[in-house]
């Protein structure tokens, strides 16, 4: 693993956009995305870039059970906001959290078999979770639905008007999906990521902790801000 840590978010952010560039100039076609608070900066950045990401295709980590594309608070519509709208890509696949489950999980896996990802961004649950893979997920899991923890939906339901309204449920590309990517980026900011990440970095390879799982990845650069470092030793 290589651990970069930045002074803060903005740094950090451009630090892996700029990882992002190198791989496009080495040949990357195929982008693996997530969506909350952690990459925001990074989409705004390769927002403003002069960039062309014409000839890309992106594959999210993620979606909500139940919600539609069009939903405010599908990962579809903070895809389109933060990143698609902005900048074309040649196809951006997402998850449908409408559609049937066994159909929808395993053409996903058809379509990331037909498109390998190049780069994958990942961010970090305070629980250690990767896409929604909430601890306890087997290593050799594939996309699939997958039951949200509580302290995911209590992080999760700043975007919604209740609580209530969180879907409990998601379809989330799997441990060893994750893993087939051939370079990954996670990263992590604020002082309550501290504990995930180090469990994460330092600790024991657990399903436990499934960030924990990147130990064995032969390419994962973690960029982290200060606050996210503070705890590793
Ligand atoms: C999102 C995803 C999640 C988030 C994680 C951190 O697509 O897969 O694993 O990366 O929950 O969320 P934020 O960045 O909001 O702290």
């Amino acid at each position: 693993m290589k651990l970069i840590i930045k002074a803060n978010p903005e740094e950090a952010s451009r630090y892996a956009f700029e990882k992002i560039q190198e791989a496009m100039g080495s040949g990357a076609k195929v982008l693996g995305l997530a969506t909350g608070s952690t990459p925001v900066k990074l989409y705004r950045i390769m927002r403003e870039s002069d960039i062309d990401f014409s000839g890309m295709t992106s594959i999210n980590l993620d979606e909500y059970m139940g919600l539609s594309e069009d939903s405010p608070h599908s990962y579809h519509h903070f895809m389109h906001e933060q990143l698609f709208d902005a900048k074309p890509f040649k196809k951006n696949y997402l998850l449908d959290g409408m559609a049937d489950e066994k159909e929808e999980c395993a053409q996903f896996e058809e379509i990331i078999a037909a498109n390998p990802i190049d780069v994958q961004i990942l961010g970090i649950g305070t629980n250690g979770h990767i896409g929604f893979n909430e601890p306890g997920t087997a290593f050799d899991s594939r996309t699939q639905k997958v039951a949200l923890w509580q302290s995911t939906i209590d992080s999760n339901k700043r975007y919604f008007a209740d609580e209530k309204d969180v879907p409990r449920f998601a379809y989330s590309m799997g441990i060893q999906t994750i893993l087939s990517a051939k370079k990954i980026i996670l990263m992590a900011f604020g002082k309550e990521k501290a504990s995930a990440i180090k469990a994460a970095l330092e600790g024991p390879i657990t399903e436990e902790l499934p960030a924990s799982v990147l130990q064995t990845h032969k390419d994962v650069t973690v960029i982290l801000d200060e606050e996210a470092a503070q705890m590793l030793s």
